[in-house]
């Protein structure tokens, strides 16, 4: 008799706490740490991070990735709308770059080579004659250090990096951090900071792809786009840029005003069409708070984007082709995923008349970006 009476007492206490954890679940932020899996001897972790209002987005120490963003639709309705992948094997073998940090040189550097003070250095080729996004073994690649999580006000992941003087060729010992935080106005805000013992370059960015209708569910088209940036990065024929700044005024590649994705990408204009579509670097005009703004009015979902650096790529999914199976068994269609990635201009340390991207022993780089995301 004691010990039914005994049992009934811990089931009751145990729901009691349950349920005292789930109320708390809903008025706090809360960050989750799981062991994945272990790549090249590290250990990988799922982190989930929950904001006061209950949105949720998951990253992993595998390219310092953000690999899920739920957030709800004008009907309160929730839906991830980046893309990535549910398994550690899918992680570790899928698209290198779906989320990831990409250094140290975001883009394409051409022939793989560049020069600082007099002395050549040479890449692993990568993308045809160039280097993409730091090469093969670039930091989407590596297991970063999950850095303790603590407990501030809003939910935060720390991730730590240290690239070896000359990885995948570049020079210079590096510390990279780059700091998550999911704050409760929805907003992924990006801190980015590094260091370098050798005079080396840094273009570094976050590359993941958004579809506002929710991630495999349909093309990107029909998203409502501004840039604010009255010039664009011309390329050639391998993505290289060409020098020249071009004013987007008058051509399918103003931004300015809203456009939708779609509305001219199949122009006969030369620009798209060797870009396969949108995939190019705007000059950003830095003058207001927000940068970039993407709507998609089914859903509702507005996503802004403020960066404090000079440019930003927008890419419409040229190469995705179905062949990516994504969260849920979802295929990663052609155009089915934007990117607007933050940073500097491609090969930037061959084109002297780009902002620098030298970055200097003693001199720490700083940068932050934000997506913030809300319904309309
Ligand atoms: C983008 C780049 C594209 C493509 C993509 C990865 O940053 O602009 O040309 O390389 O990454 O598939």
């Amino acid at each position: 008799m004691k010990r039914i009476l005994l049992l009934s007492l811990t089931v009751v206490a145990v729901a009691f706490i349950f349920t005292a954890c789930n109320q708390t679940a809903k008025n706090k932020a809360m960050v989750k740490k799981e062991l994945i899996g272990t790549h090249k001897g590290k250990e990988v972790f799922l982190i989930t991070l929950t904001n006061k209002a209950g949105n949720v987005i998951k990253l992993t120490n595998f390219g310092a990735r953000l690999t899920w963003i739920e957030v709800p639709d004008k009907e309160g309705e929730k839906d991830n709308i980046t893309f990535g992948f549910d398994t550690f094997e899918s992680i570790i073998n899928g698209d290198p770059y779906f989320g990831s940090v990409v250094g140290r040189y975001a883009n394409r550097i051409a022939k793989g080579k560049f020069t600082l003070d007099g002395v050549e250095y040479s890449l692993a080729l990568n993308n045809g004659p160039n280097t993409l996004h730091g090469g093969p073994g670039g930091w989407h690649s590596v297991v970063w250090e999950t850095g303790a999580i603590e407990k501030t006000k809003e939910p935060t992941v720390v991730f730590t990096l240290k690239s070896p003087d000359m990885e995948e060729g570049y020079p210079g010992n590096m510390d990279i951090k780059v700091v998550y935080t999911w704050t409760d106005n929805n907003e992924i805000v990006i801190d980015y900071s590094s260091t370098t013992d050798k005079k080396t370059v840094l273009n570094i960015t976050n590359h993941a792809y958004f579809n506002l209708h929710g991630a495999g569910h349909g093309d990107i088209l029909d998203h409502q786009l501004v840039i604010k940036a009255a010039s664009f990065v011309p390329v050639d024929s391998n993505l290289i840029p060409t020098g020249e700044l071009r004013p987007v005024a008058g051509i399918p590649m103003d931004f300015t005003t809203p456009h939708t994705v779609g509305e001219r990408i199949g122009e006969n204009y030369e620009q798209l069409i060797l870009g396969k579509g949108y995939d190019h670097t705007y000059v950003l005009d830095n003058k207001e708070e927000v940068d970039a703004t993407v709507y998609e009015p089914v859903s509702g979902r507005l996503m802004e984007v403020i960066t404090d650096q000079p440019g930003v790529q927008f890419y419409t999914g040229n190469f995705l082709n179905g062949t990516m199976i994504g969260h849920g068994g979802k295929p990663y269609n052609y155009r089915s995923g934007l990117c607007l990635e933050t940073g500097h201009f491609p090969d930037s340390p061959n084109q002297p008349e780009f902002p620098t991207t030298v970055l200097n022993p003693g001199d720490t780089f700083k940068s932050q970006t934000i997506y913030r995301f809300s319904v309309k």
